[in-house]
């Protein structure tokens, strides 16, 4: 995404996270008030995608591995190519992490980002990298579970059919542990050293 747009992402961001404060308080289900221990099921849960093989996946898929799940697209020009590289430095520091980790790298553009386009993407990094996009609707949802922001830059002045679009999208790295349950997240800009400290730490007490 433009750096311009990370205002714009971060916007959004505290606009999810309030509303995730909100329904700490007020899950269905809960009295008004009532304090909801558990933080399980607010980010990620179940979705249906199409990996960079062309197979169709779901979040099954990625149990028994802890999987770092990143929301991009492959024609961003820094910001998303910038990430992959720090959490493929970062994975290059952890001790047999391809038995541990993986990368879930799904595109918030699945438009231009077809299977074939992500598996050329995809190889540009860390080998235990999977690409996946889908329908719209797929993405939508999958955007939606994973509180993700994504739009077309330039909204209503983008040219119809012009297919050199950016896309402006929130750039979180959320860790999910092997039972698909949200660890943690690591926002943008958390260097590669500091990931790869913590995903020992994670890898440890597996
Ligand atoms: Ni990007």
């Amino acid at each position: 995404m433009q750096k311009s747009s990370i205002i714009l992402a971060l916007s959004a961001l505290l606009v999810a996270l309030g509303a995730l404060a909100a329904s700490l308080v007020l899950s269905p289900g809960n009295q008004p008030g009532e304090v909801v221990s558990s933080g399980d099921a607010l980010v990620g849960g179940a979705f249906e995608a199409t990996d960079h093989t062309g197979k169709r996946v779901s979040e099954e898929d990625f149990l028994g591995k802890y999987t770092l799940y990143y929301f991009g697209y492959t024609y961003c020009p820094d910001v998303c190519p910038a990430e992959l590289q720090v959490l493929s430095a970062a994975l290059g520091e952890v001790p047999d992490a391809a038995e541990k980790f993986q990368i879930a790298f799904v595109s918030i553009d699945p438009e231009r980002d077809t299977p074939d386009v992500m598996k050329d993407y995809v190889g540009n990094f860390w080998p235990g990298t999977v690409g996946l996009t889908g329908s719209a609707e797929d993405i939508r949802k999958m955007a939606g579970k994973f509180r993700v922001y994504y739009a077309k830059a330039g909204g209503e002045q983008q040219a119809a059919g012009a297919d050199d679009y950016l896309m402006d999208h929130s750039s979180i790295v959320y860790l999910m542990g092997p039972d698909g349950k949200f660890i943690r997240h690591f926002p943008f800009g958390t260097s590669a050293e500091d990931i790869a400290k913590a995903l020992k730490g994670v890898a440890k007490g597996a």
